[in-house]
């Protein structure tokens, strides 16, 4: 039968047409061929290495012990929210209302979603810097929006250049999308970068999703909330989460500050697909939130002795590594060894068995770069680093 309703598209009747726009993943086929192999150094998850510090994990026991096995509250716990409230405005000094205007997510990933769900009508586009965190695109696609890209390179440290974000804002134009400090590339914005930034939002009357997931993940300064900037908090949908800072990704839990008539639309979204964040995992965040700062200095210091050993170590293999100013990713740019960058991760894999993620993954401009993550044990960066300078004199031999 060749009904219009039942065309065939991306092999199967069964799956929705907008699926077929989501680009599939260009980091499980690096996992799943890595899985495969014995020895393998793998720098290439985004996920810190420690496990959640011992009180947190008890709060989330002691909990479940308890018998908080319910449902909180939409909203997520009061008493988390007024944690989140009373973080944001001593750190960054900017003020939410922990009844009306904070939401307690099943991580950024949620997060993520539930906004673009509620600020994009189909066709609404998107300016997103690139390199991006890959699941930047799919949400804005799965909730209807176009993703307009907007390049950066590593002479500029992969910021946004005002002049490129004004040659790409249309009048279909709805959102910016941010995330500093940034995964692939560890850039972060100055708070003089994220005032322009502001001001373009402002020129063009834009709504901003910021990501600072990786807020407390910074090297050389504090970090800058975008909500905190003049005229940003109105226009701005702020998330936050545990897992990186923390060491919390197993518990899902994030949060997402946002104006009340926002929020409230967000909440439509979540009230049905989500409920609650997991309850016992609220209560281990609140713990972090009330007594892991310590722990947050102390794996902050470790990730720092990792970058100098993964920077140097690049820089010494011949493959020119700025040094990340957050988060917890190198960036290299492998061109000098005349491979484009899946090749490179592929050979690096069978060849060294040291996975990393190739550039492209996170969009075009992150091509000719590979990303490598060290949240790893400082031994095993030191083992790919030799590893890594090893293929690459063999590169450049000529093998
Ligand atoms: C930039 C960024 N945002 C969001 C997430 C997902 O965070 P969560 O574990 O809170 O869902 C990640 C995870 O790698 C990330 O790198």
């Amino acid at each position: 039968m060749n009904h219009p309703t039942s065309r065939v598209h991306g092999g199967s009747r069964a799956i929705a047409r907008r699926i077929d726009a989501i680009p599939a993943s260009g980091i499980r086929r690096f996992f799943d061929i890595a899985a495969t192999m014995p020895n393998v150094i793998s720098l290439g998850i985004g996920e810190p290495d420690f496990t959640t510090p011992e009180h947190i994990r008890a709060a989330g026991q002691r909990s479940i012990q308890d018998g908080e096995t319910h449902y909180t509250s939409n909203f997520g716990l009061l008493e988390l929210r007024e944690a989140i409230a009373a973080k944001l405005a001593k750190r960054y000094q900017v003020r939410y209302d922990p009844h009306t205007e904070i939401l307690i997510t099943t991580g950024v990933s949620e997060g993520l979603n539930i906004a673009c769900q509620a600020l994009l009508d189909p066709g609404d586009e998107v300016l997103l810097p690139e390199p991006h965190y890959v699941a930047y695109p799919p949400n804005i696609i799965l909730a209807g929006g176009e993703v307009r890209a907007i390049p950066t390179c590593s002479a500029d440290g992969f910021r946004p250049r005002i002049n490129v974000l004004e040659a790409a804002v249309s009048d279909r134009t709805k959102l910016l999308m941010i995330g500093y400090p940034a995964n692939p590339t560890g850039a972060v914005l100055s708070r003089g970068e994220l005032e322009e930034l502001a001001a373009f939002v402002q020129r063009h009357d834009l709504y901003v999703i910021s990501d600072e997931i990786y807020d407390r993940l910074t090297y050389d300064g504090d970090h800058v909330s975008f909500a905190s900037l003049p005229g940003m908090q109105a226009r701005t949908v702020l998330l936050g989460g545990f897992s990186k800072s923390y060491a919390m990704t197993g518990w899902r839990l994030g949060w997402l500050a946002a104006p009340r008539e926002v929020l409230e639309a967000i909440m439509k979204v979540h009230q049905y697909v989500m409920m609650s964040a997991p309850t016992a995992s609220q209560c281990a965040g609140l713990e972090a939130l009330r007594a892991g700062e310590e722990d947050v200095h102390l794996m902050v210091a470790e990730y720092e002795r990792r970058r100098r050993v993964m920077v140097d170590g690049f820089n010494a293999a011949g493959l020119a590594c700025q040094d990340p100013l957050g988060a917890f990713y190198c960036f290299p740019d492998i061109t000098s060894t005349g491979l484009d960058d899946e090749t490179f991760c592929e050979r690096l894999l069978y060849e060294e068995q040291v996975a990393v993620i190739p550039g492209s993954a996170f969009g075009r401009s992150g091509s000719g770069h590979v990303r490598a993550c060290y949240a790893t044990a400082i031994e095993q960066i030191e083992e790919a680093m030799v590893r890594i300078r090893r293929f690459t004199e063999r590169i450049r031999g000529g093998a």
